[in-house]
Parts: C-alpha cells; structure tokens; sequence
C-alpha cells in the first residue's frame, strides 16, 4: 500500500459565495472550477493538482470527505480489497464524478468520516506557471500566503479504532500520540508520507471534523495571516498566534463562514516516509495542554467542544 499525502479536503458549506470569499481573500486559495452540482474547487500556490479544497452546498457544515493520494493506479485494488477484508464498506467512485479527478475508492473510518482514495488528478500547475517562474506568487495576490494544504484533524469517540485501521490497514506511521493514565488514546498524529501528520484524530463525536490546517512558508506569514484575519474581522481561537508543544508548529485558529475550522501554520518538523521507522513520541494527558498550546498550558473549552 503506498498513500503518498492527504490531498484534499471536501467540506460542506451552507453560503457557498461566502466561503469562496473566505477561501480565496483570507485563505488565499485560487479558484479553479465549478460544476453542475454547485460544489466549486479550490487549490493553494504550490500545488499541480487541481484541487485541494472541494466546498459543496449543503444544510449543515462539516467534511463531506478527505481525499488521500496513492501512488500507483493498482493500489486502488489493494486498498479496496484490505479495507472490506477489514469489514469496513467500499465504494468505487467513477472518474470524472468529482473534477479533474481520476476514479477511487471511498470507505468510512471506524469513525464515521470518509477517506477517498484516488490516484490520478488533473493538473493546473503552479501559481507562477510551468515555464520559467518567478520565485514569489505576483504581487496582490489576495489572502494569506499559504503553499498548500498540510493536514487535518478529524473527531473520534475511540481514536485508537482509526489508529488501528490507519496504521494496520493503510500504512500510516504514528508520530505522536496522548494518553491517558491507563494508555488509551485520547489523540494520534499520523503520516503516510514525509510531513508530521496528514491525518490526526482528536476527542470527540464520531463523525465529526476538527479542523484543516493550511501550511505557509514561516512564522513571518502566519503573523501577516493573522494580520488579514483581524482586517476581515474573521473571529480566531483566543490563543493565537501560539505555539503548539506537538510538532512545535507557530499556528493560529479561525473559521470559515459555515464554521468550519481552519488552521494557518508552520514549522512542522519531517516524518521518516515509511511505516513504523520511529517510535512515536508520547504524551500523558497531565501534559496535553502544554502538548496542544505551548506558550498558554492551557486547552480552551471551546477547542475540542466544537466541531462541525
Ligand atoms: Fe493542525
């Protein structure tokens, strides 16, 4: 099994103008395409791919699905066969029914959110073009300066049933985990490629979707991406900018317009790209909040509390 990188992101949004507003002049995404369904896609700078980021019309918020590269077609196959030898229900999905995307398989995680595996996508290129680039996007570029999409983070009543799936079944590596004074999971950070994490699970409803994190150059531009989110008034977590003691990463937190969170960030440290080359680092649930908010020792009741 070879999942290279968590892709994308296809999230729900009840104001589709209002999160492309937010998406591509706070972000700083680009837009790509819409299709017949309303959904429109979404891509960061630094990225070939057609998208990163999928908004679908819908009554609620929260994440449709989290679409995860592989990198080769047949392991499509490999993958469907080991997810149903696992119990869990497989369904293919037909190229072209999601843009710029080749065909894949879609499968729940024991808790609930749906991974999307595919293999092909369409490629646009990058901001500054194919054929001798400039180094730097153009000027007036609107929104943050993000390069691309790094991780996500997604709820689970049990975290250690989707460490179990993800790591047994698709060849996640962990890199680090929390827990409790008895050893059960109480979070789990994990790669299947060369970043930190791509897929993080944290406490709560089954189901449900913490955040998306989108990944800059340095701690220079989280400070200007903060700066834009107070020039648009968008409302951020209390605690930012911030630190996290887990990955070590300059962060801060905020919303899209449906509620769904976001993450601008940087710094995070490499994974070794292959399963199980590191222990995991660990640590006890007294230390989470050092773990989760270096600078403040503190969690907000708010973090893990909502979630769309
Ligand atoms: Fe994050």
């Amino acid at each position: 099994m070879a999942i290279s990188r968590f892709s994308y992101a296809s999230m729900n949004v009840m104001d589709v103008a209002a999160a492309v507003r937010h998406y591509v002049h706070v972000v700083g995404l680009r837009e790509i395409d819409r299709d017949e369904r309303g959904r429109v896609y979404l891509q960061a700078a630094d990225n070939q791919d057609h998208h990163c980021l999928i908004l679908n019309p819908a009554d609620s918020a929260g994440v449709d699905h989290l679409g995860f590269k592989v990198n080769d077609p047949a392991d499509l196959d490999e993958a469907a066969a080991a997810v149903a030898a696992y119990g869990l229900p497989v369904t293919r999905v037909a190229a072209g029914s999601i843009r710029g995307q080749g065909d894949g398989v879609r499968f729940p995680l024991p808790s609930g959110q749906h991974m999307l595996l595919y293999f092909h996508a369409e490629k646009i290129g990058y901001v500054t073009g194919m054929e001798n680039p400039s180094p730097v996007p153009p000027q007036g570029t609107p929104g943050g300066r993000v390069t691309h999409l790094d991780h996500t983070l997604i709820a689970a009543q049990s975290p250690q049933d989707d460490v179990n799936f993800l790591t047994q079944v698709l060849d996640f590596s962990l890199t680090e985990k929390v827990v409790d004074p008895a050893g059960n999971t109480l979070a789990a950070f994990l790669t299947c490629g060369h970043t930190m994490h791509d897929l993080a699970i944290g406490p709560g409803p089954d189901g449900h979707f913490h955040h998306m994190a989108f990944g800059m150059d340095s701690r220079t531009e989280v400070i200007h991406g903060v700066d834009l989110l107070k020039e648009n008034a968008v409302p951020a977590l209390e605690y930012g900018i911030t630190r996290h003691g887990i990955s070590g990463v300059t962060t801060i937190y905020f919303h899209d317009p449906s509620g769904n969170r976001n993450e601008f960030y940087n710094g995070a440290y490499l994974a070794p790209g292959a399963p199980g080359w590191v222990p995991p680092i660990v640590w006890q649930a007294e230390h989470f909040a050092r773990g989760a908010f270096y600078y403040e020792n503190a969690v907000p009741e708010t973090f893990f509390a909502e979630v769309t």
